[in-house]
């Protein structure tokens, strides 16, 4: 009885639709897939083999929650009115209504930017194509304190940052790809200062990390000038940075 129940299970269709989606999105496969082992093992290796020492010497976090509570509460440790609170990658808003929320209680606003349209192109090293979160446009319910800035960053961020001088204390980037990730972190230079947080979503421990995120920030952020301060211990791992250094720009 129990195997008919379990058989007709795994050959129902909409199971294997659920499955499939699962195995793709998030290269999770249910039967043991050596090759997708072998993947994950190397990059998990190479991930721990650049950040050995930053992974010893920072907080890890296991789910991305955990980290970005931790990564806000810091913000707020030190912050003042004027300074600036940023998300980019907004989607359906989870991430910057959990920021909103604590900011809230200082009655600070976050600025978010999102085409609402999702990516530019595809994500090479994973099965999300060009397009992937797209919300047609359309905006997420958020916080009172929010404020959206709806097209791509690469059409709407300089105008806003060109026409504000305050310090930006926090800037979450969450934009999976290199392009508009360095867009925003060039543009953002000369408003980071000693004591800005950044935390980079989608840094390391994935197929082509080296091409992300992580390159965006090592082609705009000198090394000597941030320290990594949290690191999230899963894939697509995010890293707390903090300015150590204003940016001579
Ligand atoms: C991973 S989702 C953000 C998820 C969100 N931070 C959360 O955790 O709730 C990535 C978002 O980046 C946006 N995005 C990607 N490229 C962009 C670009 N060039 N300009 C603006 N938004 C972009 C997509 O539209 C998508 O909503």
């Amino acid at each position: 009885m129990l195997k008919k129940v379990f058989e007709s299970l795994i050959y129902n269709p909409i199971t294997k639709k659920i499955a499939d989606y699962y195995r793709n999105t998030f290269q999770i496969d249910f039967q043991r897939n050596h090759f997708l082992d072998e993947i994950n093992q190397n990059i998990a290796k190479d991930t721990y083999e650049n950040f050995s020492s930053e992974i010893s010497s920072s907080l890890l976090f296991l789910t991305r929650n955990k980290i970005r509570n931790y990564s806000i509460s810091k913000v707020l440790e030190k912050s003042s009115k004027d300074n600036l609170f940023i998300e980019c990658g907004v989607f359906e808003g989870e991430s910057i209504n959990l920021f909103a929320k604590k900011l809230l209680e200082k009655n600070y606003y976050i600025h978010g930017f999102d085409s609402f349209e999702g990516f530019d192109d595809n994500w090479a090293g994973s099965a999300l194509e060009k397009n992937f979160f797209n919300k047609e446009g359309r905006l997420p319910k958020v916080k009172p304190n929010v404020k959206l800035y709806k097209g791509r960053v690469q059409d709407t961020f300089k105008e806003f940052i060109d026409n504000n001088n305050s310090t930006i204390k926090f800037l979450h980037l969450d934009m999976d790809h290199y392009e508009p990730t360095d867009y925003v972190l060039k543009h953002s230079k000369k408003n980071l200062d000693k004591d800005s947080f950044i935390l980079l979503d989608d840094f390391a421990n994935y197929p082509g990390w080296k091409n992300g995120p992580y390159k965006a920030l090592n082609d705009n952020i000198p090394k000597n000038c941030y320290l990594i301060e949290a690191f999230g211990i899963f894939r697509s791992s995010s890293v707390l940075i903090r300015i150590t250094n204003p940016l001579n720009e």
